[in-house]
């Protein structure tokens, strides 16, 4: 299993050689020649496992120079008092995180179409890193098409596109009869969309587990029949399949690099964190300011992630993991909790029953998601 983990990140990056040529730069800017890709094996296979170290040096941008952050995600702007959750970088076991550059992500991305496919946590890993870039190069020219499900901004000077197309279970979902009907064995009107893409980052994951009003269909489709309802796990997993299924058959592993984005933690249970918890006022992430110390979290490993784990291992096409569960789980102080911009005074003032610690602040959580996504491209 740890070995197998190690591999697949190395088996890709030595299969992977056509974003950058035949060169890669290390560290410290030098061209490496001719050099087997190999040795890189280690060092990927430890940027998931580490520590919260603070660092004065961030945020890598603010909110006020990214327009482009949703009301949502935008904590400053919707009055966070505290600022040190701001101040953290990520810490890997036994090296450090490359230093993301703009103008390098750009150069070496040009001309190329960069895609994010899944729900709303993936439209915060893309707004981070279009903050990310546009604060290394503040005057270059940008286009931004928003539309349902495909929104696109174009730096128009590099050719590269930075996409969101908003597939939240992957597979499709129609309206039949004005009812929505979850199909977890089609993807094809989803997937058609996306073969456009040079680099896809796929998430998916908290929908499968909506229950009442905030569930996203009517009926589900598998097999030929239709249940008002599956185990959801199983649900997921069949949904995954057909997802792997659609890659394997329809990307071309010497022209497209696939990222998948592990299941993004919420905060809504101090027990996880707290021994005080029962004492503590709050019942989720309101009031969190710090990030946990130490490696590892004490809550349960999430069964979804298992199951996504599992799907990815047998893939042909090889999938990055971007497995930024653990470091993620850490980070009880990154949710928009109540400011977000989403929530009315009434809401703000119960956050009990209102805090957002699902999504995350931007700046904040997700641009260390694309720290991790620049050093799996180029390093
Ligand atoms: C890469 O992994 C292989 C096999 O596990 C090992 O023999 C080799 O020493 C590693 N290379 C580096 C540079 O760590
Ligand atoms: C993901 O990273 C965690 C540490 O953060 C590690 O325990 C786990 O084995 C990794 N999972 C995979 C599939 O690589």
């Amino acid at each position: 299993m740890t070995l197998l983990s190690c591999l697949l990140p190395f088996v890709l990056l030595a299969s992977f050689q056509f974003l950058t040529g035949s060169s890669l730069k290390n560290h410290h800017g030098h061209v490496q020649r001719g050099k087997p890709m190999f040795q890189t094996n280690q060092t990927t296979c430890a940027l998931f496992s580490g520590t919260w170290v603070r660092d004065d040096t961030y945020p890598l941008y603010k909110y006020s120079d990214c327009p482009l952050i949703d009301a949502e995600f935008n904590c400053q702007m919707y009055g966070r008092p505290d600022s040190d959750y701001l101040k953290y970088r990520w810490q890997p076991l036994g090296r450090v995180l490359p230093r993301f550059n703009g103008l390098v992500f750009l150069s070496k991305m040009r001309g190329k179409h960069v895609m994010f496919v899944g729900d709303s946590l993936g439209r915060n890993q893309w707004e981070s890193l279009i903050c990310m870039v546009s604060a290394s190069a503040p005057k270059m020219k940008t286009q931004m098409s928003r539309g349902d499900p495909l929104s696109t901004l174009k730096f128009i000077d590099y050719g590269l596109s930075v996409s969101f197309y908003r597939a939240p279970y992957l597979v499709d979902i129609d309206m039949v009869g004005g009812r929505r009907i979850l199909k977890l064995e089609d993807i094809h009107a989803h997937g058609n969309a996306w073969r456009i893409a040079d680099v896809l980052v796929f998430n998916t994951g908290h929908w499968w587990s909506h229950k009442g009003s905030l569930q996203g269909w009517d009926l589900i489709e598998t097999g030929g029949k239709y249940y008002k309802d599956i185990d959801r796990l199983v649900a997921l997993e069949k949904g995954l399949r057909t997802w792997a299924n659609w890659v394997d058959t329809n990307v071309d592993r010497t022209k497209t690099r696939v990222f998948f984005q592990s299941i993004s933690p919420t905060h809504y249970d101090p027990s996880e964190w707290s021994t005080r918890a029962t004492t503590m006022a709050t019942k989720n992430c309101y009031g969190e300011t710090t990030p946990m110390t130490g490696t590892t979290y004490p809550g349960t490993y999430p069964d979804q992630k298992r199951v996504v784990d599992e799907v990815i291992r047998e893939m042909y096409v090889p999938t990055y993991l971007l497995n930024i569960t653990m470091l993620s789980e850490l980070r009880k102080d990154g949710h928009p909790s109540i400011y977000s911009g989403d929530l009315s005074p009434a809401q703000r003032a119960n956050p009990d029953r209102s805090a957002d610690c699902s999504h995350w602040c931007l700046p904040g959580l997700p641009d260390t998601w694309n720290e991790l996504f620049y050093a799996a491209l180029f390093h």
